[in-house]
């Protein structure tokens, strides 16, 4: 059994609500469990890049007893600079990943637990391959993407996030007499759309795994309209593409271009279509942040706790996940092998047809 002393912790990629809750619990874990020291490093791997590596050691009052609620990370994340291909002010790309690795050996730890989600893990994993690592991998991800695990920690809070804004949007389309279309996030991934869009009564939902047709989503609306009801509410997931399949993006200044702008596209073909007076909400990142919800509160602490024993056990290279009300963990590279995405017979999808919600298809 590995007698690991001293581990190392760090969040990345995008954040999400319940990352300070895993933060909290390995400290809890790991300090009064093992007798451990933990040492929180900052910004993903970025903090081990600097020079001297930026951390700092996590200790049972760090939080002042509010981490449970705390949204965000107090690591700091980033979903930027992979080390394998980072890229340099002066325009360059260089393989930094070395200096990554030395950060780490500077920090003289035994292990490494890395919250993320796919991306994060195939980096890590190669750190890991080459520097000797030993990494144990939890999955955090709003988009609910990762494979061999039910769920990720962050999606069920912006789940609920999205349907208390369909409990928003609801009154005042009824009282407009308008269409509403809501732009979730989840990348490749429709789970957070087609989870909210049925929790918080959505008349269509379009995701990226189905296809769809501008009539069938009119179609709908001119139904609705025939049995007296005055108001639709549409749900779109950002990676949706436009119907001739071109995929909308968002360039940032000075950063990578993310999915955006498929709301706005399909509340215009709306209104060309049916004549409904529609409007456009895009949630974004109001999404990541935020208190987090129970579940997630409570993934966060049964999926540090199991993270911690793995290392005890000196078991590495594998992710803990959630299956059947119980916690379990597998091989990190099985888990990243292909996203979960929705399954177009799959039980949610049923459900949905089933109370007359248009897919589009
Ligand atoms: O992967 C999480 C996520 O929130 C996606 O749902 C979204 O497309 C993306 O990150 C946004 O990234 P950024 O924080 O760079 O805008």
């Amino acid at each position: 059994m590995a007698a690991a002393k001293r581990i190392g912790i760090l969040t990345s990629g995008g954040d999400c609500a319940g990352l300070n809750a895993v933060i909290r619990a390995v400290a809890h874990r790991a300090i009064d469990g093992y007798g451990w020291r933990v040492i929180g490093i900052r910004n993903g791997t970025a903090g081990l890049l600097a020079r001297p590596a930026e951390y700092e050691e996590v200790t049972l009052d760090v939080f002042g007893g509010n981490a449970l609620r705390m949204g965000g990370t107090i690591l700091g994340t980033t979903n930027k600079g992979d080390p394998f291909a980072y890229p340099m002010p002066d325009g360059r790309i260089l393989d930094r990943s070395q200096e990554v690795i030395d950060g780490y050996r500077e920090l003289g730890l035994d292990a490494l637990i890395g919250i993320g989600g796919d991306g994060s893990f195939r980096i890590l994993r190669r750190l890991a391959g080459q520097g000797g690592i030993s990494l144990v991998g939890i999955p955090k991800t709003i988009d609910n993407d990762l494979d061999l695990t039910e769920v990720s920690i962050g999606h069920q809070t912006a789940v609920a996030t999205a349907t208390e804004a369909l409990d928003h949007l609801q009154p005042t389309a009824a009282s407009h007499s308008r269409v509403m279309v809501l732009e979730v996030m989840g990348r490749d991934a429709g789970h957070i759309a087609l989870t909210a869009g049925i929790a918080g009564g959505a008349d269509i939902i379009l995701v990226p795994e189905i296809p769809y047709r501008l009539d069938s989503v009119a179609d709908k609306i001119e139904r609705l309209k025939r049995h007296g009801r005055n108001f639709a509410l549409v749900v779109v997931s950002e990676a949706v593409k436009t119907e001739e399949g071109e995929q909308l993006v968002t360039v940032h200044i000075g950063g990578k271009p993310t999915y955006g702008g498929i709301g706005h596209y399909i509340g215009d073909r709306i209104a060309e279509a049916t004549g409904a007076e529609t409007r456009v909400t895009v949630l974004g990142h109001v999404q990541r942040g935020g208190t987090p919800g129970a579940r997630d509160r409570l993934l966060a602490s049964a999926f540090r706790v199991h993270a911690v024993d793995l290392i005890a056990a000196g078991r590495f290279d594998r992710m803990v996940g959630w299956r059947n009300r119980d916690v379990i963990d597998v091989p990190l590279a099985e888990a990243i092998e292909r996203p979960q995405v929705i399954d177009p017979a799959g039980p949610l999808v049923r459900t949905a047809r089933g109370l007359g919600i248009c897919l589009g298809d």
